[in-house]
């Protein structure tokens, strides 16, 4: 504890906060403008140095910054040996998914040395949303933040804040991710956990060489700040909280949500919330801090990351104070924060909630053991769902629909699993065998879909942060153990169910989804937790066009890259 006193003397404040309506926001919708350039850089973070993928140079990534109705033009050009391909995580894209960003889903890959410039309209939608490379493990440093703005003269449904910041909560390993997934597949097991957790890139005091490497806000007494939280971790689930404060919830997934106070919020990869910070306490220093939940006995990385939350005027020899925050295995916090999460459903937000189906799907979330000549031992980890562990084809499967290329995939993805089995009775540890293969699922334009998405005990149970791709879905319904066809329905909210992109199914459970196809494309849909999606626990859906003109998958740009 000694040694702190001198960090903290040298800890220099990397940000002040934002000013809400400050340059980066004009009054009318317009055209922004963004250059991102895929570069390795060497950065230092635990006492070690290597060279990590940016953009920019910068590590989070640069904030795109936008208002509700503008267009966005981002020309990424990729100066790594990587394929690189940006997912902006929660756009809707509609009738534009050339912009997605999923490679070989909706595009092939930009390749070392070329460019392609993502094109879209933010419509409909305001909060935070973030974007991260699309392809191998390359999130793990290629990410930023994406705030969008409310409407010139609209102003949030909750207290204006006076200030605002991005905290963004990563993985850090202490060799090239890219070693790390490549020693994970030789061996067909889940590779080494990360060395560190971060907060906007930095893991803290808690953690060895961390002087220059601790996040710090700086909060006036009386003051409100808006924090944008996103979980750009690759495999953990995060508590976060800040000590002796609480948070109050106002929004996910930038969708607004029924505020409430939490001292601490649990967020998965792949989920951003937003919370509200009154500087309301004794003027001092304050840790905030993320760390795992993870209710199963797998390995994890359990450690803890901070950043500094420190009130105008306090000397840096103070020491702060950590938070409470939830133990790794609580099941029960989580189920019970989740519960609490509900949409504003306000006059001018309302919840749109489809109440007729008009087709039911049950996908069940499995993990499996194959047989892999390549492998240390012959075999290898699969995930799959209804035992379908996904295949990821060599084009992109957009383009194979839109310019009718047959042979790339399937439209028969099960919408129920061939086999019923007590999904969540005891362990299943018998190779049950998976099914490989690109098979999609087709959905009629503008039909309503209910997907329960059921975890099983195949090999082990686990929580799945699922996302599905183009867009928001309601969470109509929850539950531990078997779905139950015949009784869980009648308890869905149908009324003011939480609207969001990513969502948990939890460890030996089930979540029922509902949402409108009414965007046409190809639209990936899988778990968020990077070691699972290269598990195969992945598909897509192809939602045909409407009959007009202004339901249909859209032209190409002329730069998509090829393949
Ligand atoms: C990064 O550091 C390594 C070893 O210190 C050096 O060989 C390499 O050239 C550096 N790379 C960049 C992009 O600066
Ligand atoms: C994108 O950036 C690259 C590299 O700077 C440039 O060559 C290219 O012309 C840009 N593309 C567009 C559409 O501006
Ligand atoms: C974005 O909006 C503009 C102006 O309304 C329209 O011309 C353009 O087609 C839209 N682009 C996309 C990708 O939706
Ligand atoms: C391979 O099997 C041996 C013997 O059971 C075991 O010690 C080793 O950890 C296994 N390695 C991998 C990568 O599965
Ligand atoms: C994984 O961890 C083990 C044990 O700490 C270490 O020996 C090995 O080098 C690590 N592998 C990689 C790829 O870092
Ligand atoms: C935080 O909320 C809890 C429960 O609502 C309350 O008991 C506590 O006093 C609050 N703490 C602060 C610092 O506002
Ligand atoms: C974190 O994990 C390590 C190794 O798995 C274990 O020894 C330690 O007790 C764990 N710490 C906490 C706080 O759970
Ligand atoms: C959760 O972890 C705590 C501390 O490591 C332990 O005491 C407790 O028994 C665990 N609870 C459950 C339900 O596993
Ligand atoms: C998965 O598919 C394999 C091969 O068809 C079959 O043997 C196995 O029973 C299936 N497992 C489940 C859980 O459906
Ligand atoms: C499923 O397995 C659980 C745990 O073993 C058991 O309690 C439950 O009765 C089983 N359900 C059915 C329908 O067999
Ligand atoms: C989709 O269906 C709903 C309900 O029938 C209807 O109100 C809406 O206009 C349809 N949307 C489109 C784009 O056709
Ligand atoms: C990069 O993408 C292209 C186009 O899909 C592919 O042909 C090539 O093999 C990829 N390169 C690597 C290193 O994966």
């Amino acid at each position: 504890m000694a040694s702190w006193d001198r960090m903290f003397q040298r800890l220099s404040f990397v940000f002040f906060g934002l000013i809400l309506g400050s340059v980066f926001f004009s009054a009318e919708a317009a055209t922004k403008k963004y250059q991102f350039d895929i570069q390795v850089k060497n950065v230092s973070r635990l006492c070690h140095a290597k060279p990590i993928v940016t953009v920019n140079g910068r590590f989070p990534g640069p904030t795109i910054y936008v208002r509700e109705g503008d267009r966005v033009l981002v020309n990424v050009t990729n100066h790594a040996q990587y394929n690189m391909s940006i997912h902006w995580h929660g756009l809707k894209q509609y009738r534009n998914g050339w912009a997605d960003g999923p490679a070989y889903v909706t595009q092939c890959p930009i390749q070392t040395g070329s460019s392609y410039t993502y094109g879209f309209n933010v419509t409909g939608q305001r909060g935070t949303l973030w974007w991260h490379a699309h392809i191998l493990w390359l999130r793990a440093t290629v990410h930023g933040a994406i705030v969008i703005m409310p409407k010139q003269g609209t102003p949030f449904p909750f207290p204006q804040p006076d200030r605002e910041t991005e905290i963004l909560l990563g993985e850090w390993w202490h060799i090239d991710v890219e070693e790390v997934e490549k020693q994970g597949n030789k061996n067909g097991l889940p590779p080494n956990t990360s060395d560190a957790h971060t907060i906007n890139g930095k893991p803290g005091p808690l953690f060895p060489c961390s002087e220059k490497h601790t996040f710090a806000m700086e909060v006036e007494q009386g003051k409100t700040y808006l924090l944008r939280i996103i979980n750009a971790a690759l495999n953990d689930e995060l508590f976060f909280g800040i000590a002796g404060h609480n948070l109050t919830v106002v929004e996910v997934d930038a969708v607004y949500t029924k505020p409430f106070t939490t001292q601490s919020i649990l967020i998965a990869p792949g989920q951003t919330t937003n919370v509200l910070l009154k500087a309301n306490q004794v003027p001092g220093r304050y840790f905030m801090a993320a760390r795992p939940f993870l209710d199963v006995p797998l390995s994890v990385d359990n450690k803890t990351a901070t950043g500094i939350v420190q009130y105008r005027g306090i000397p840096n020899t103070v020491l702060p104070v950590l938070p409470q925050l939830p133990n790794p295995n609580d099941t029960k916090f989580a189920l019970s924060y989740n519960k609490k999460l509900r949409s504003l459903d306000s006059q001018q937000f309302p919840a749109n909630v489809p109440l007729k189906v008009d087709r039911n799907l049950f996908y069940t979330v499995g993990f499996g053991k194959d047989p892999c000549p390549t492998c240390v031992n012959g075999t290898r980890l699969v995930a799959s769902l209804n035992n379908i562990s996904f295949e990821m084809p060599k084009i992109g499967l957009l383009q194979a629909h839109y310019f009718n290329i047959k042979g790339v995939y399937r439209t028969d993805f099960p919408d129920r699993p061939q086999t019923t089995f007590n999904y969540t009775g005891a362990p299943l540890t018998a190779n049950l065998g998976t099914l490989t293969g690109t098979r999609l699922s087709k959905l009629a334009f503008n039909s309503t879909v209910e997907l329960v998405l059921q975890d099983t005990n195949l090999l082990t149970v686990e929580s799945h942060p699922f996302h599905l791709h183009g867009y928001n879905f309601f969470v109509v319904g929850t539950g531990i153990g078997n779905f139950d066809p015949a009784k869980d329905p009648a308890k869905y909210n149908l009324v003011d169910p939480i609207e969001r992109n990513t969502v948990g199914v939890p460890t030996g459970g089930w979540t029922a989804i509902r949402f409108r196809a009414d965007n046409p494309g190809v639209w990936f849909m899988h778990c968020h937790l990077e070691l699972h999606t290269g598990w195969g626990l992945k598909t897509a859906f192809v939602v045909e066009d409407g009959s007009g003109s202004d339901q249909t998958v859209m032209p190409p740009p002329k730069d998509l890259p090829p393949c």
